[in-house]
């Protein structure tokens, strides 16, 4: 964290789904080291609640990031306010089950890739253009291993997460020569919200905390994409490998996530 810190200055962190899982472990962690947060989601109250929580000074946002007027507005008023940050972390996203041939479901595979890609362009943004012409800083984005391979039941979650992981790529590419690095994180199952209601089992398991531990190096180093923990890294480099014929077969009676409605 030294590193991205400007000199002098506590670390400053945009960080957008830090109400609860991922983002509240990587809020907690970051706090934890002396930063100033931003710190996004859409319940108020859970973010205040994790603020007071937190040793230092932070800033609360109580956006959704499927609206880009109001995230370029909460991002404005976090450098207004701490100065342009160091690391921006677009962590926000859902996961529900969708089915093509479900008429009830396009509005949910909508709201899916609204909030997990377009919620991540939103997220980074209005930071872009400062941070490169400050010639610093890092955006890092939570993609999945899910964005790895279509898997049954998720067609939205799938796709939306493969789409981050290639839109962060474009991103690191088209901000290579301007100092600003950008970091693809795909973990594997994290012991959140998101993952406690899944009826089937989730292969290395990692709490919240250590997650954000490792997220954190991840960043820190600038390490351009990584999935964790590394036995999920493994698992995802054959699965990638894998002939089609191969994954149809093994995959085609995996567990699925439920279906439902979203917030
Ligand atoms: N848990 C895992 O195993 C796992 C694995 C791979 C990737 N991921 C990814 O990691 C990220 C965090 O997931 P998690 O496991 O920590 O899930 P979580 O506990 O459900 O947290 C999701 C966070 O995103 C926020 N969020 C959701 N929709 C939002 C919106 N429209 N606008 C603003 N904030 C929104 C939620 O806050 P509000 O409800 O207050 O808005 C919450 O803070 C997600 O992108 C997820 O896809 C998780």
């Amino acid at each position: 964290m030294a590193q991205t810190a400007m000199r002098g200055q506590p670390p400053r962190i945009f960080l957008t789904g830090a109400s609860s899982g991922i983002g509240a472990a990587l809020a907690r962690h970051y706090a934890a080291r002396g930063a100033r947060l931003g710190l996004v989601a859409r319940r108020r109250a859970a973010l205040e609640e994790l603020a007071a929580d937190l040793p230092g000074t932070h800033h609360v946002y109580d956006v959704d990031v499927g609206d880009a007027a109001a995230v370029a507005a909460a991002g404005s008023d976090f450098i207004a306010r701490a100065g342009l940050p160091d690391i921006v972390i677009a962590n926000a996203g859902i996961s529900v089950g969708t089915l093509t041939a479900e008429a009830a479901d396009l509005p949910v595979f909508r709201r899916v890739l609204e909030t997990n890609v377009l919620g991540m362009v939103h997220t980074f943004a209005p930071f872009v253009a400062p941070l490169a012409a400050a010639g610093r800083g890092t955006l890092a984005g939570i993609a999945s291993v899910a964005g790895i391979r279509g898997l049954p039941g998720a067609g939205a979650y799938c796709a939306s997460k493969a789409a981050t992981i290639s839109y962060l790529e474009s991103l690191r590419v088209e901000l290579r020569a301007s100092g600003v690095k950008v970091v693809t994180i795909a973990p594997g199952y994290i012991d959140t919200p998101m993952t406690r209601v899944n009826a089937y089992p989730m292969p290395f398991l990692m709490a919240a905390d250590a997650a954000a531990r490792r997220m954190a190096r991840v960043i820190e180093r600038g390490s351009s994409y990584t999935v964790l923990p590394w036995q999920m890294a493994v698992v995802a480099r054959v699965l990638r490998a894998m002939p089609n014929p191969l994954f149809d077969v093994l995959f085609m009676r995996a567990g699925r996530k439920s279906r439902g409605s979203l917030r």
